[in-house]
């Protein structure tokens, strides 16, 4: 049997690489999330805006984030945001409150740097995450961004 205690993130490093590599959602929802491997490759590549974590619970590694930070979204820099982009729970590790967890820490962690809205896109369908998002308090914007539906939190 797996205890749930109290979450936490932790940086990727060598020692919990293959951890973090290892996490899949279920199947049927990989239409709507990256893989790890492909979010990392982006933090590669992206090192100022990416902002990726392992979500340990114990010696378990239950999920991977990454929040985008400061981002010039429509290029002309109107409107510089911040949020989540990527969250993978691990398929068997779902519905356990890790997912709400990282979009709290997430919060956290915008709030610290003196972000005011938390941001994020989704695919819609019924085994996509919006009913997730919006049970957390999330409205949508209204845009549409490459098919994804935006939507916001407000950080207060
Ligand atoms: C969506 C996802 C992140 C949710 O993670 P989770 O750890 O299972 O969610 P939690 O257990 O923290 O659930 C938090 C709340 O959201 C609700 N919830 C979770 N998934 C939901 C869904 N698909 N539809 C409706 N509500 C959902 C839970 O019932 C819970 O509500 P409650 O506290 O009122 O009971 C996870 O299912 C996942 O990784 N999905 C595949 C990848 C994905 O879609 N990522 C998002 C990319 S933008």
């Amino acid at each position: 049997m797996t205890t749930t205690t109290a979450p936490r993130l932790e940086e990727i490093t060598p020692k919990n690489l293959e951890a973090a590599l290892a996490i899949q959602v279920r199947p049927d929802q990989q239409f709507a999330v990256a893989p790890v491997v492909k979010s990392l490759a982006e933090a590669y590549v992206h090192p100022g805006s990416a902002w990726p974590r392992l979500i340990m619970d114990g010696d378990r590694a239950v999920g991977f984030l990454m929040v985008f930070l400061d981002i010039d979204w429509h290029d002309d820099g109107s409107s510089i945001r911040s949020g989540l982009w990527r969250l993978n729970i691990a398929a068997e590790e779902q519905g356990k409150g890790y997912g709400r967890f990282a979009v709290q820490a997430v919060a956290e962690e915008l709030r610290r740097r003196g972000t005011r809205e938390l941001h994020v896109t989704w695919h819609p369908g019924d085994k996509g995450p919006e009913n997730f998002y919006l049970t957390l308090g999330f409205h949508k914007t209204g845009e549409t961004v490459e098919k994804e539906k935006v939507g916001v939190l407000p950080l207060t």
